[in-house]
């Protein structure tokens, strides 16, 4: 080893066992002013429950960007701009996502949204993050043309051209957009609560993706790219796809003992149920979850709550687990007609807020994430040449 070299090694940080906890496991990974979980969840000091209950998507993403809620006419002005963005999706990226739609129509539209994420940089030219106007501008942008991709994607998966922005809310947009005709108000409202809920939940992985990106000193596009990525995990926001295949595998109550006990003896985790934080029930599971038992009950009808209940009640008695917001919102989904494939990118949708938020927390007292790991592998040996290895 060279003079220098050992000098370095000797001068390096390394970490011992006692500091490591497998997956960050109650690590307190840096510092936030957006989102607090302790006692309940609150988004900027405000309690979930008003504002999941207002379900106003703009007015939340509005208080995670900004820090204060919006008066009447910043609300008004933001609702514009984000709408304007979902109508100014860049030619070159939506003629991109044509001739992909074209040749593989199959594919899943939370990798169209990663992809057309980061061609939307690409187009932009964004390399490095600009002042605080400048990404609070971009998080305005992204928050109306993430929705409008999705949109466009399963249009042009479909064949048919793409369909004009409504004018409307984002989330009645949304929904518009992906049923094909404008929502009740009842529609509306409980799919701006799903939205609100899940505009952002601290550091979860996909956000400390993004945050880790950013503080490396790289662009918004390539942060929230990577948050997509991290997003579409089944661990994480694809949760709420696979929830409803297990409602549909499990099909009636009936059925439900059974395939969770299944599951159990093969050391498979059931979707839906557990949180890495909530040890003692998800609070936006338990909001949601009343809304979604009267909603679905209006809708598809008893039988998908009555398994559901069935499935809830096993889980507790079985694990002490008890269910994570992805297991009402996909059943709301369903109820709302929408199909299994656009469930995780609506989580998309909404965590655009928390996740430019927090691109602009970081980038605004940024240090590079670049954490210690606990080594494992082989002792120290010796190199030697191929020729000497037989
Ligand atoms: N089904 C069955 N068992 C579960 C479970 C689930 N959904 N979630 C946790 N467990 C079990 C674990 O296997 C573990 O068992 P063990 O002690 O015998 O190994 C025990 O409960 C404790 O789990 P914990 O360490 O608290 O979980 P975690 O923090 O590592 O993981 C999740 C959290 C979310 C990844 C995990 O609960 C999970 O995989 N849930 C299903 C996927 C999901 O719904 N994700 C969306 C999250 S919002």
């Amino acid at each position: 080893m060279s003079a220098s070299a050992s000098m370095t090694a000797s001068a390096s940080m390394t970490a011992s066992a006692s500091d490591f906890a497998k997956g960050l496991a109650g690590i307190v990974a840096g510092q936030t002013a957006i989102c607090s979980l302790s006692g309940t969840l609150r988004y900027r000091g405000y309690d979930i429950e008003p504002l999941a209950l207002a379900g106003d998507f703009e007015e939340v993403a509005w208080l995670l960007l900004h820090g204060e809620l919006p008066t009447a006419a910043e609300l008004a002005g933001f609702r514009t701009r984000v709408a304007a963005a979902a109508r100014e999706v860049s030619g070159p990226v939506l003629a991109a996502l044509e001739r992909l739609a074209a040749t593989t129509p199959a594919a899943s539209p939370m990798d169209a949204l990663r992809t057309g994420v980061s061609m939307l940089g690409l187009v932009e030219q964004d390399n490095a993050p600009g002042g605080r106007a400048a990404l609070l501008a971009q998080a305005e942008r992204l928050l109306g043309q993430t929705p409008a991709l999705l949109a466009a994607w399963l249009d042009l998966t479909a064949g048919r051209p793409v369909a004009p922005w409504p004018d409307a809310p984002l989330g009645a947009a949304l929904l518009e957009r992906l049923t094909g005709r404008p929502p009740s108000a009842a529609e509306a409202a409980i799919f701006g609560t799903t939205l609100v809920l899940y505009a952002e939940h601290e550091f979860n992985a996909s956000t400390f993706a993004a945050r880790t990106v950013a503080s490396t000193g790289s662009d918004m596009h390539s942060a929230i790219t990577a948050a997509i990525g991290a997003l579409k995990g089944p661990l994480h926001g694809g949760a709420n796809e696979k929830v409803l295949e297990v409602l549909g595998t499990i099909g009636t109550a009936d059925r439900a003992r059974g395939w969770v006990e299944e599951q159990f003896a093969a050391k498979r985790v059931v979707m839906g149920f557990g949180h890495r934080v909530y040890k003692d029930g998800d609070v936006r599971a338990k909001l949601l979850g009343e809304l979604c038992r009267e909603f679905v009950r209006g809708t598809v009808g008893e039988p998908l709550e009555q398994l559901a209940a069935e499935v809830e009640a096993i889980m507790l008695e079985r694990k002490q687990l008890k269910p994570n917001l992805d297991w009402p919102a996909a059943r709301v989904y369903h109820a709302l007609g929408l199909p299994v494939k656009v469930f995780t990118p609506i989580f998309v949708v909404a965590r655009m807020s928390g996740w430019t938020a927090h691109v602009i927390e970081q980038v605004g007292d940024n240090r590079l994430i670049r954490p210690l790991s606990l080594y494992v592998g082989p002792d120290p040996r010796d190199y030697s040449p191929p020729a000497a290895r037989g």
